[in-house]
């Protein structure tokens, strides 16, 4: 199986030494850092925005995956962008305009992505697909961490593959994801997995990473 990225969720961490999580993910071997943005109305729970991700940005020289679960993203792309996001990445639920949001995204220099909740057909994407850096499968229903990977994810992800072709779009994965079914999650067609309690919740960071790595492969 090819190389899997991994992309450790913040939202899992102690947000009073956030500086010092960033870079213990990072020197643990980490991919992406996988920034969860939510703003108690898309989803019920309020996170963090542009100030904090700009505070962190010094921390790490890591691809920063910033996760909008916020409605409307539109309007805040521009902020994110500044705060030091390498992909934005927007939810198709969210959003009546996608097509002018993943231009937007791509016009800001920054790697365009779109989540799909657990319920959202993956059709609903099937015209941007040449806009697309990265489709992001949500395997729960998000607002939490620690929730329980929701099984009909695998075959979405799947059908994603057989959708997108040979287009160098990422498929990444987030929710419940750990070493024990990241193999399947893989073996489906997933490239980047995220991974929040299943990294921030262990002893050792590396150890966590290596273990949902190995599996893998
Ligand atoms: C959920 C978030 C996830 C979350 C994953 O809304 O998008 O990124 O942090 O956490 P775990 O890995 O604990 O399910
Ligand atoms: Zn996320």
């Amino acid at each position: 199986m090819a190389h899997v990225k991994i992309a450790p969720s913040i939202l899992a961490s102690d947000f009073s030494r956030l500086g010092d999580e960033v870079r213990a993910i990072d020197q643990a071997g980490c991919d992406y850092v996988h920034i969860d943005v939510m703003d108690g109305h898309f989803v019920p729970n309020l996170t963090f925005g542009p100030p904090i991700i700009k505070s962190i940005r010094p921390h790490t020289d890591k691809v920063f995956d910033v996760h909008l679960m916020i409605e409307p993203a539109q309007p805040y792309l521009e902020h994110y962008a500044a705060a030091g996001a390498d992909i934005l990445t927007v939810h198709v639920e969210a959003d009546k305009h996608l097509d002018r949001s993943l231009q937007l995204i791509r016009s800001l220099g920054k790697k365009a992505g779109v989540s799909l909740n657990p319920a959202t057909p993956i059709n609903t994407i099937e015209y941007v697909l040449d806009k697309l850096d990265l489709i992001l499968v949500m395997s729960v229903n998000p607002g939490f961490g620690g929730q329980s990977f929701i099984p009909s994810a695998l075959d979405k992800i799947r059908n994603i593959r057989k959708l997108i072709g040979d287009r160098p779009i990422e498929i990444e994965v987030d929710g419940g994801v750990n070493a024990d079914n990241a193999a399947a999650i893989v073996e489906a067609g997933a490239s980047v997995l995220v991974a929040g309690s299943a990294v921030f919740n262990k002893p050792d960071y590396r150890v966590a990473i290596e273990a949902i790595r190995n599996a893998t492969s």
